[in-house]
């Protein structure tokens, strides 16, 4: 392909190092649909003629069944997918082939397979998304009243709802969905057609090849087109945060379905037993889940490093950007589906949870709310006497509403039978009206609004 001024063959070492067919045959779809708009836009333009167009976009169409049946010989020696496809095109349909690379070069042909496949990724990334959202909408749906308790630094604050914590995730991963959706819309520029770096002299139609590829337009600077990643790097961003909120959902799962908290059960579909604890149904998936954002954000780390400091325009370095992203998206792909597969199977276990969100005087708030509503006290005193009152109730053992009313009365005098409304686990939930909270009124608006968007 560019032997022309070389009298000697490359190393062995060589060939083994610039070699890039051992992955990047993954773009193979891509680089046969570039090719034949490419070539459909060299016919339009009349820089090659229709029957060599003709002949090019069927021989594409032979090439790319041969990959796909796994019928295609790839050769190492040819480096990459671009000139895998073009040899075996010359093999296919002899002369024509050597004019499909008319006004093009392999910068603009990665960049734009390159583009078009990690497009494809946020497709499927939000398509995930969505469906792990309904899943947790699902989760949340009749269970917006279910008590539990609510944690901060994992020790009991307030009693809050199941169907409230479900959509808090719904939340982030509707965050992460629009993250997505947004590096979609700005990588969605064609840059084919910058050729290796300068534009071309032949007279090429970009807006064409940009429409026929799916691309809202092409890019605006041939250098840039060539030169940078960051399609890749912000979909590697939107999934490392995704990796990151999927790791602390399924932090939960392991915790909650520990013997010690038995929150909620993971069916056997998700769990693995071990070969010398009979008693044991491991949380592996959700493990697996917890870990991914491990490798994925090793892929941003790896490809911003790549990209950093590199001067314009394409240097061989990026040859380096696919691997990492594509471990990252089938890391991605897998963890989602995982996690949607856990939450549908997902049963939470409502006495249990019942009888922890009472625990560790998850009331105690709602006792000094009371305090300043029925008796006047400032909050800052309110506060001070509620943990003389939660300090007397540990002493002896109890719960806040064990505590007798001599007792509270030896605190806080002015204390009065009323105070008892406040201390129980469904009072306290149904009293968090304000917007957002975990009301069970609330919640059920934020399910009846996701099942809407989510529609
Ligand atoms: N295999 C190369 C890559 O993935 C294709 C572009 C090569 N361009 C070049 N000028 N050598 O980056």
């Amino acid at each position: 392909m560019w032997g022309g001024r070389f009298s000697d063959g490359p190393d062995a070492i060589m060939e083994e190092i610039n070699a890039s067919i051992g992955f990047d045959r993954r773009l193979a779809r891509e680089d046969v649909a570039g090719s034949r708009a490419h070539a459909a836009m060299l016919a339009k333009a009349g820089v090659i003629t229709d029957a060599d167009a003709a002949a090019i976009d069927q021989g594409l169409l032979t090439v790319l069944s041969e990959i796909e049946e796994g019928r295609f010989a790839f050769s190492r020696a040819l480096e990459d997918i671009h000139m895998n496809v073009e040899s075996r095109l010359k093999a296919l349909i002899g002369e024509p082939a050597g004019r499909l690379h008319t006004g093009r070069s392999r910068n603009d042909q990665v960049a734009v397979d390159f583009r078009m496949w990690v497009r494809a990724r946020c497709d499927e990334a939000m398509a995930g998304l969505e469906a792990l959202m309904r899943a947790l909408v699902a989760q949340a749906e009749g269970r917006e009243g279910m008590v539990m308790p609510g944690f901060t630094h994992l020790q009991s604050a307030q009693p809050v709802t199941w169907g409230h914590h479900m959509m808090a995730y719904v939340e982030m991963f509707g965050r992460d969905l629009s993250r997505f959706r947004d590096a979609r819309a700005r990588m969605n520029e064609c840059p084919l057609g910058a050729a290796a770096l300068a534009g071309t002299s032949f007279p090429i139609d970009r807006e064409m090849t940009a429409k026929a590829l799916g691309f809202d337009r092409p890019t605006a600077n041939s250098l840039d087109s060539v030169a940078d990643r960051d399609f890749a790097l912000e979909y590697l961003a939107a999934a490392s945060i995704t990796a990151t909120h999927l790791s602390r959902l399924s932090e939960e799962l392991v915790i909650w379905s520990s013997a010690q908290f038995r929150f909620a059960r993971l069916s056997d579909r998700f769990t693995t037993g071990s070969s010398i604890m009979p008693q044991k149904r491991n949380p592996d998936a959700a493990e697996l889940a917890r870990a991914k954002v491990g490798r994925i954000l090793g892929a941003f780390v790896a490809l911003s490093t790549v990209i950093k400091g590199l001067a314009l325009t394409y240097s061989k370095d990026m040859q380096e950007d696919k691997e990492p992203v594509f471990d990252a998206a089938d890391s991605l792909a897998l963890a989602l589906a995982a996690m949607t597969g856990m939450l549908g199977d997902l049963a939470p276990n409502e006495t249990r949870l019942r009888e922890a969100a009472g625990a560790g005087f998850a009331t105690a708030t709602d006792l000094a709310d009371w305090l300043v509503r029925a008796l006047g006290l400032p909050f800052r005193e309110a506060h001070h006497v509620t943990g003389a009152l939660v300090k007397r109730a540990e002493e002896r053992g109890a719960e806040l509403s064990d505590l007798t009313l001599e007792e509270m009365r030896a605190v806080e005098p002015r204390i009065t039978e009323a105070v008892y409304s406040v201390l129980t686990v469904e009072a306290s939930v149904a009293s968090r009206m304000s917007y957002g909270g975990t009301a069970p009124a609330r919640v059920k608006e934020q399910v009846a609004r996701w099942k809407e968007r989510l529609a």
